[in-house]
């Protein structure tokens, strides 16, 4: 049987990782991996295969920057190129990036069996692009692996059969359990003499909250206002730099920095204060680290970051995000738990599982 499995953008390669290391721990050795060539930076590519120890790509598509349907369609375009010389058995896609989408209709309109790895998230906001590829992955998927039961009913309520769902875990978190002890301190924290609960950490990324820069403007300048005393370390997306090149910060507790690699970022994560963010998967890795987490979106597609873990969402309402960063500061912030399954064997739970198909298909 051969496997393909596709990666794109970062948070894809941290979702891989665990699943390779454990194919080839089984000797499953006939997979391929296919890189998108969404994320194409150093610092967002080459420093995640380099630290998350994942093989050099069999195949990069190459495809960059550039719109939706622009980005969505060259993947298709190279993907389908691979397949028709060597057609795969199984196309694993993960998460809910273009790349992810794109390559989930290739596999299919091929014939080729369709697995979804962190299947059945939904925020119920068509606005957002990640939640159209959900949709789209999930509708044309054979296999669901899911990260939790809210996922499973979320698939049984759109029909999917049971049988083909399996409440796995989460691979970000056994990357996040892999590698717990090889954080590493970056060069900024002693350049600004950062310490454990002194800081914030900041990210934004989202089209919604960071396309309108009058806007952006007001959301940095009232976070900086609220966290007054605290440092507050930004590593700047990479869609954030047209914003940047022509505007300096006023606020001189903001420390911006390049996009971080992952045993660095996780550092300062496990080390912070507190997270303030719009990402989907840093709020996961706050609640298995126990980190306060205040999302800066109405919606979430992973509410269990919300009802067990130490996730709250304000939106971009100025008033809850002061009030959320004064009960961090105050250290009343929920208690939390971590949710089921997310325990570092969910990539080993999902090969068992591809294993004991490829048995049934022989
Ligand atoms: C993508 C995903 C998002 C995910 C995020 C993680 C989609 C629709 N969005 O958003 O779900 O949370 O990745 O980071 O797939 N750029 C660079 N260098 C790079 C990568 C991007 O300069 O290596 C710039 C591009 O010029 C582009 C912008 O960043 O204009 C956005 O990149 P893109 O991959 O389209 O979307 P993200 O915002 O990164």
């Amino acid at each position: 049987m051969l496997i393909d499995l596709i990666c794109g953008a970062r948070p894809n390669f941290i979702k891989i990782a665990p699943i390779v290391k454990e194919l080839k721990k089984n000797r499953i050795n006939k997979f391929r991996i296919i890189h998108t060539g969404q994320h194409y930076n150093t610092n967002m590519s080459k420093f995640f295969f380099d630290e998350l120890q994942i093989p050099k790509p069999n195949f990069n598509l190459n495809v960059k920057s550039g719109t939706h349907s622009k980005q969505t369609s060259k993947i298709m375009n190279r993907y389908e190129e691979i397949i028709l010389k060597k057609k795969p058995d199984l196309c694993i896609v993960v998460g809910d990036v273009n790349s992810t989408m794109a390559c989930a209709i290739v596999a299919k309109k091929n014939n080729i069996k369709l697995a979804h790895v962190e299947a059945g998230l939904r925020s119920g906001d068509l606005t957002m692009p990640e939640e159209i590829n959900r949709i789209v992955t999930d509708s044309l998927s054979d296999i669901f692996f899911t990260t939790s039961i809210d996922a499973n009913k979320n698939l049984i309520k759109e029909g999917k059969k049971e049988k083909n769902i399996y409440f796995v875990g989460n691979t970000m978190i056994d990357t996040l359990i892999n590698f717990k002890n090889k954080f590493k301190k970056p060069h900024i924290y002693k350049r600004y003499n950062l310490s454990k609960n002194s800081y914030f950490i900041l990210t934004l990324h989202r089209p919604s909250n960071v396309d309108n820069k009058k806007n952006l403007m007001i959301l940095i300048n009232e976070i900086s206002n609220s966290c007054k005393n605290s440092k507050i370390i930004f590593p700047v997306h990479p869609r954030l730099h047209e914003v940047f090149k022509n505007q300096s910060l006023i606020n001189d507790n903001i420390i911006l920095t390049k996009p971080l690699s992952y045993l660095n970022f996780l550092y300062l994560i496990n080390n912070a204060k507190g997270v303030i963010t719009d990402s989907g998967g840093l709020t996961e890795e706050t609640t298995y680290l126990k980190i306060p987490c205040i999302t800066l979106r109405s919606t979430t597609e992973r509410p269990e970051t919300i009802s067990l873990g130490t996730n709250v969402l304000a939106g971009n309402n100025i008033i809850k995000i002061n009030q959320y960063i004064n009960k961090i500061t105050l250290n009343t912030w929920k208690k939390s738990s971590i949710p089921k399954k997310w325990d570092g064997k969910t990539s080993n739970r999902i090969v068992k599982i591809i294993n004991s198909l490829k048995k049934n298909d022989q």
